[in-house]
């Protein structure tokens, strides 16, 4: 896989450069601002460097799931406004993917400029599953520019046309922050310095339980909380009351329990609330006394001890997932004792991506106390699954940039 150094060592002045970035942030419903930009900073390196270096930038990205065609409020518009700000720049949207407008502005893009293009996912081709409809998109977007670098670490697992096609038809390297990404993630899977604990949360344990079949002979403990644990309480027979439950995968949960034995670390209270609000009364109880009429929120403070314990000897950790609904005030403190707890780890701490990334900065923990804070989730979760991830795969065919 080539680099950014491989192409800036070519020289790129002059040259149009396509950098696919992954800049899915999250935007607040109602103003429609952005809660979150670690994402856009995690892309600055790439663009810099592109920019320091004289190439004419032209960044490709997505936000949210729109439906294959414009739909304002999913526009890029905040994102070039926050990317123009932290680069200290202008710069401008083109107001289609890979259009006339795009065809125009890219055409008179100076030295060291930057351009975003709307949102690829204003073009059904882009996620289609039919090879020759996403090249028709890629052939435009290719067409833009005369190197192609991947730096969308969060979207390299999917087989989308400016993730992957866009490369078979461009030379191309890989940008700066898949480089680091790719780094930390084979520190955890080659080797890890041993014990390494694994904590996952979030709410659905089906959307985990690949992840967990995959790490679960590599790690010394697996730490299960958020949502996803009442299944596991589920399986050991205790009743779980309103909690989040999966009734189908409870025999799954039961024998991964059988298989794991003392790997897998469940919690031993929970914080209970009759319903999901900020203003309810909550109560604290033991896993074996969850009420019928109530439901399961966050874990509870002696789960943070027994956490906190395992995480204090471990040398590897890898926590991906929230251990409650830590957007509400009365569910936070799950989340916050593992975050410390994580952020203290003597050895190599890494948060993957999404909501612990973002309950990390939103519960103004400190980011830099982390080893590394991942920008993909699920390409996180699927590279430690040992899956092959189209983006990453695409770029390890030799490319003449
Ligand atoms: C993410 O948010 O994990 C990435 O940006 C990928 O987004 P997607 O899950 O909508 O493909």
């Amino acid at each position: 896989m080539r680099s950014l150094d491989d192409l800036l060592a070519e020289g790129v002045s002059g040259r149009r450069v396509l950098v696919r970035a992954d800049l899915n942030v999250p935007l607040e419903k109602s103003t429609g601002e952005i809660t979150d930009d670690g994402r856009i900073r995690a892309s600055l390196p790439t663009l810099q460097a592109l920019r320091d270096a004289g190439a004419r930038v032209v960044v490709a990205a997505h936000l949210g799931r729109p439906k294959g065609a414009p739909d304002p409020q999913y526009s890029l518009a905040p994102v070039a406004v926050r990317l123009g700000d932290l680069l200290g720049t202008d710069v401008p949207l083109a107001g289609d993917v890979a259009g006339d407008d795009a065809r125009a502005r890219t055409g008179a893009l100076g030295d060291g400029d930057v351009l975003l293009l709307e949102n690829v996912r204003f073009e059904a081709a882009e996620t289609s599953k039919d090879d020759a409809e996403r090249g028709g998109l890629a052939d435009r977007l290719a067409g833009l520019a005369d190197v192609y670098v991947d730096d969308a670490f969060g979207a390299v697992h999917r087989k989308h046309a400016s993730v992957y096609d866009v490369a078979l038809r461009l030379p191309h390297v890989a940008g700066r922050l898949v480089a680091t990404e790719l780094d930390v993630l084979t520190r955890l899977t080659q080797d890890p310095e041993r014990p390494y604990v694994v904590v996952l949360g979030g709410s659905k344990v089906s959307d985990k339980l690949a992840v967990i079949e995959a790490l679960l002979p590599k790690v010394d403990r697996l730490l299960v909380g958020g949502g996803m644990c009442f299944t596991f309480l589920a399986a050991q027979g205790h009743g779980v009351g309103r909690s989040l439950l999966e009734a189908d995968q409870v025999d799954t949960c039961g024998r991964l329990l059988a298989e794991a034995g003392e790997r897998i670390v469940l919690p031993v209270d929970v914080v209970c609330a009759p319903e999901f609000s900020a203003e309810v009364e909550t109560t604290t109880v033991p896993v074996d006394g969850i009420p019928d009429d109530q439901m399961g929120l966050d874990v509870g403070p002696r789960t943070v001890e027994s956490f906190g314990r395992e995480l204090g000897g471990a040398r590897t950790v890898f926590w991906n997932g929230p251990m409650g609904v830590f957007e509400l005030a009365p569910f936070q403190a799950g989340t916050r004792g593992v975050a410390q707890a994580v952020a203290a780890v003597d050895g190599l701490s890494v948060v993957g991506g999404g909501d612990s990334a973002a309950a990390v900065r939103q519960l103004g923990l400190d980011e830099a106390a982390y080893g590394h804070i991942s920008t993909g989730g699920g390409a996180s979760l699927e590279y430690l699954e040992g899956r092959e991830l189209p983006g990453l795969a695409v770029l390890t065919e030799r490319g003449e940039a």
